[in-house]
């Protein structure tokens, strides 16, 4: 038995999620863009879940374009700025996910794009200032943050960062992975471009997701083909991911009020249990619980001769966390994120995260069995 503290790297599928992939995988095999009756009801069963989510987040179901997940997602909104709609610089940061500083990198070192990074303090704050002074010295440029980060949880104003954009005519675009279906998002009000979601960090099914593109940008595929989502990214629709996407998201977003009230209080607990039980111990993003991703508690251990050993020790005690980014555990080459918060070499930093299906159990084992591994 495996206690499963890995919710910001993946989640299990709702049960009713599974029902209703499992109701049109039998049922509706229909290409979306066949003309008959069997492709049409497809295409009407799609355009229902593509309507569900743009009420969610309120945007128009024309800004919402399928993709595979949030990687996907992310590299249409920088790749398409810079080579539809005229930027020439990006600015973001050094603790984005890879998805963005891989595709940002990419189109500086093609000298498609100059690349600025702004200025975070130690808990992965951004420093606004100088995001103002980037973005008054290059106006026009793609704004991209994450609004939560996946490894230490800090989080973004968005509404500040939106009215920077604003007052520099530049375009904003939010890696948005991990607060879909935990934050209630509204891109109307927080004046967004661009943002991502991944159906499986709530829930859903892995390898769906969704690009929200506000539709006054035009913008051209980057994967060519077929004329399926407005010609704006051909293939064939994951239609049954599609449809698992739409009701993890219609069933989480109805939740948010109460999820987040237990998970913040699970979250505090595990960090006051930590503290009791763990000499050293400390705790890597902001402690403010208004600053922080509530599902997100990353520990940093006092130097231990196990080293990174001890994420191996803690799965054969039966708990599952992550070290670092699971995104990019099999290049296991260590946190850029925690490299650039310059947390120190000899400590090890212990990601738990949580999710609707973690209970005050599973904290108290997970707690037992950290100190356990610190200690012996
Ligand atoms: C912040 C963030 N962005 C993007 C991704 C990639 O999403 P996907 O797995 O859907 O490609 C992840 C996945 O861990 C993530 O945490």
């Amino acid at each position: 038995m495996h206690i499963y503290l890995d919710n910001a790297a993946t989640t299990p599928m709702d049960p009713e999620v599974a029902k209703a992939m499992s109701e049109v995988i039998a049922n509706c095999y229909g290409n979306p863009s066949a003309q008959h009756a069997i492709g049409r009801n497809a295409k009407g069963i799609m355009e229902m879940a593509r309507r569900k989510i743009a009420e969610l987040i309120n945007a128009k179901p024309s800004e919402i374009i399928f993709t595979a997940g949030g990687t996907e997602a992310d590299n249409i909104a920088i790749r398409c700025a810079v080579y539809d709609l005229g930027v020439k610089h990006i600015i973001t940061s050094p603790i984005e996910h890879h998805a963005v500083l891989n595709t940002a990198t990419e189109l500086h070192e093609k000298g498609l794009a100059e690349m600025h990074l702004v200025s975070i303090n130690e808990k992965g704050e951004v420093d606004l200032n100088n995001l103002e002074q980037l973005a008054a010295k290059y106006p026009g440029s793609l704004i991209t943050l994450m609004h939560a980060n996946n490894e230490i949880g800090t989080l973004l104003d968005l509404k500040k960062v939106s009215e920077i954009a604003k007052r520099y005519n530049c375009l904003f675009h939010s890696d948005t992975v991990q607060t879909m279906g935990h934050y209630k998002i509204d891109v109307e009000e927080l004046g967004l471009d661009f943002l991502v979601c991944s159906a499986h960090k709530f829930n859903g099914p892995k390898g769906s997701g969704f690009l929200f593109l506000k539709n006054t940008h035009k913008i051209k595929p980057i994967i060519t083909g077929g004329g399926q989502e407005k010609n704006l990214r051909a293939g064939t629709e994951n239609f049954y991911g599609i449809v698992g996407l739409a009701k993890a998201l219609e069933i989480s977003n109805a939740i948010i009020p109460e999820k987040q009230k237990r998970l913040q209080a699970l979250k505090s607990l595990m960090r006051d249990l930590i503290i009791s039980e763990i000499p050293g111990v400390d705790f890597n993003g902001p402690a403010e619980t208004d600053k922080s991703l509530y599902t997100v508690l990353n520990v940093s251990l006092p130097p231990n001769p196990s080293g990174d050993m001890l994420l191996f020790k803690l799965d054969i005690e039966g708990v599952c966390a992550s070290g670092g980014s699971a995104c990019s555990s099999g290049a296991s080459k260590g946190s850029h994120v925690l490299a650039a918060i310059h947390h120190p070499d000899n400590r090890t930093g212990v990601r738990f995260s949580f999710g609707k299906y973690t209970t005050e159990e599973d904290i108290r084992f997970a707690v037992e069995k950290l100190k356990k591994v610190v200690l012996e």
